[in-house]
């Protein structure tokens, strides 16, 4: 049932910094260390080759926290590896917890491209806007289960993590607004912004599905309002009364302070989050000063085995 898997979800109160902050373990100099050059290159290049039979139980552990509330866990590594030692531990601990998808390369910099996602439709992690809260992925036919998110760089000014519960919001629409809940859980069509693919009427027509959905008695919160209003408007149609209210109280609850969380990412942190529940937003940044390096996090989308 719904209420029992809710209950395994919801946050009771704000999660505090000691149930989802965890230093990297000691060993993983040695583990990093050890690897064959060969074996570093499949990390990076076709991480679901990458094949390691050891148990490491301390990865392991974080992923139970994956699954259930608290919903996301932030990996400290401190200061003191390379970007390439962190780009390989990184991968190691994505590929521990899953299979890593390629549609935008297995690893994805999340740089400021000087691009705009109001005049194109590109995926905004590749601006230096706010993204307001959202699920990764608006395809129809793919849905990260974890999101991760390495902090090569965190920039001068901005670039915020913010993070908040689609299971609690669930609850509180189920409580005030529950004539809202129709429209969110019916298909809702979607902007098409994956790169390669055509954005034509037709084809924001079939990228059509629900805000909560309930498989096998899971939950499952996709969400970005700004693809939803640009797919209403390319395709003339109205949002329904319910429909905008869903929204709108969605967007008001994300945005009371007693429901998100806010931290800013330092250089080595690694940031796993589910993606079926945990909904994520960023502040703008700007970047340092010419000649520094611009704000730089290292983007995976993992699905559960
Ligand atoms: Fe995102």
């Amino acid at each position: 049932m719904i209420t029992s898997k809710l209950s395994t979800i919801v946050w009771e109160n704000l999660p505090k910094s000691d149930q989802y902050t965890f230093n990297l373990h000691d060993d993983f100099s040695n583990i990093i260390g050890n690897f064959k050059a060969d074996q570093k290159k499949i990390l990076i290049e076709n991480p679901n080759e990458f094949l390691s039979m050891d148990s490491y139980d301390w990865l392991d552990e974080l992923h139970l926290k994956l699954k259930a509330a608290p919903g996301f866990v932030l990996i400290k590594s401190g200061a003191l590896f390379s970007n390439e030692e962190l780009r390989y531990i990184y991968a190691f601990c994505c590929r521990r917890l899953g299979l890593l998808n390629n549609r935008y390369g297995y690893f994805f910099d999340v740089v400021d491209q000087g691009l705009d996602y109001t005049k194109q439709a590109i995926p905004v992690s590749k601006t230096r806007a706010s993204t307001g809260y959202h699920t990764d992925s608006t395809a129809k036919e793919y849905l990260p289960d974890v999101v991760g998110l390495l902090c090569l760089s965190p920039g001068a000014i901005g670039g915020d993590s913010l993070l908040t519960n689609a299971a609690n919001l669930y609850k509180h629409l189920l409580q005030n607004y529950s004539y809202t809940l129709e429209a969110m859980q019916a298909p809702i069509i979607r902007d098409v912004i994956t790169p390669g693919t055509e954005n034509s009427v037709e084809a924001i027509m079939q990228n059509a599905f629900p805000i909560f959905s309930f498989p096998n008695e899971g939950f499952t919160f996709r969400y970005m309002r700004y693809w939803i209003e640009s797919a209403y408007e390319k395709t003339g149609q109205n949002i329904s009364k319910e429909l905008m209210k869903g929204i709108e109280e969605t967007d008001c609850y994300f945005s009371s302070p007693q429901n998100y969380l806010q931290f800013k990412l330092e250089r080595g942190d690694m940031l796993l989050l589910n993606n079926r529940f945990i909904c994520h937003n960023r502040t703008a940044f700007e970047n340092n000063a010419l000649g520094s390096t611009p704000r730089t996090l290292v983007r995976s989308w993992i699905n559960f085995q």
